[in-house]
Formats: structure tokens, C-alpha cells, sequence
């Protein structure tokens, strides 16, 4: 993962957070550069979704983040240029880990559902590729 085109779907990594049982109920954390491997920087969320939209579909160029079903459940799909692959999040203690350079979007998200986003950089809109050729041609 040093070269920026060696990053591939498969640098993606489901990660399974702790869950501290409890009859009060249950509680989850996480925990900068021990359970995700960068530091956070900036948390944002998407919320009141409604049927059938579509969230990201774009890249970043240096951001890295880690993505959680808080509530409810949803797609992502990670596309690095040459292959796709469909991550479904549906657990508050599972996220799934997204590097640099690979094209993600949101997808099917249920009623209610909650997202939540651990980026590794505020906020620029200069770290985003929002065109796909654009994308293609830094890939390929
Ligand atoms: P965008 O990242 O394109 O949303 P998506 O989750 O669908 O990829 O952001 C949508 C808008 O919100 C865009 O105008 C930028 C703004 N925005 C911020 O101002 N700060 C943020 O932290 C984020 C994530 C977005």
C-alpha cells in the first residue's frame, strides 16, 4: 500500500470493534490509531436518507476513514478502477476501513439509518476526485 496505485478494494478491511455487553445495554468505542489505523481528525454523519439515494460516489486523494452502520444498514461500494466490490454494513460494532484513492459510494440505505464517518483530514474540497474519469486516469 506505499505506491498510490497498488491501493486496491482489497486494502479495504472490515474491522470488528470492541462490544462491552451489558443488560442496560451494550456499548461499543473506538479508539484513534488502535482499533483504526490513523488518527481522526473529523467525525460527520448521514442521516435521514431517503429511499433509494445515493451518497459519496467520488474519491479522495489523501483522506483515509472508516465508515459505521451506527443504525440500520447500508452498501458501500469500493471501486478501484479495475475491480468493485459490495461491503454491507449492518452492525454498530463493525466499520469498514477505506483508504485513499478508491471510489466508494452509498448505497441501500434502510429507514432510519445512521452513518457515521471517522475521516483522517478536515474537511478540503481539494482532496476530492468527483469525476470518474478524472479517478480512471490517477489509476490507471
Ligand atoms: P460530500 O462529501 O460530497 O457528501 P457525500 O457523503 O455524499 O460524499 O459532501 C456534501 C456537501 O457537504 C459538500 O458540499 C461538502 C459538505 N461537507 C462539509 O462541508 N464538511 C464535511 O465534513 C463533509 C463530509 C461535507
Amino acid at each position: 500500500m506505499q505506491g498510490r496505485e497498488k491501493v486496491t478494494v482489497d486494502d479495504c478491511r472490515i474491522i470488528k470493534l470492541p462490544k462491552i455487553h451489558d443488560p442496560r445495554g451494550n456499548l461499543s468505542f473506538i479508539e484513534e490509531e488502535n482499533h483504526i489505523p490513523f488518527k481522526i481528525a473529523r467525525s460527520y454523519w448521514i442521516y435521514d436518507v431517503p429511499g433509494g439515494q445515493v451518497r459519496g460516489s467520488h474519491a479522495y486523494r489523501e483522506l483515509k476513514e472508516f465508515i459505521v452502520a451506527i443504525s440500520g444498514s447500508f452498501d458501500v461500494i469500493i471501486d478501484d478502477g479495475r475491480k468493485q466490490k459490495t461491503f454491507q454494513l449492518n452492525r454498530s460494532y463493525y466499520g469498514l476501513f477505506v483508504p485513499n484513492l478508491l471510489w466508494r459510494s452509498l448505497e441501500n440505505f434502510s429507514t432510519n439509518s445512521l452513518c457515521l464517518v471517522l475521516a483522517s483530514l478536515h474537511y478540503s474540497e481539494a482532496d476530492y476526485i468527483r469525476d470518474y474519469n478524472t479517478f480512471l486516469n490517477i489509476r490507471l
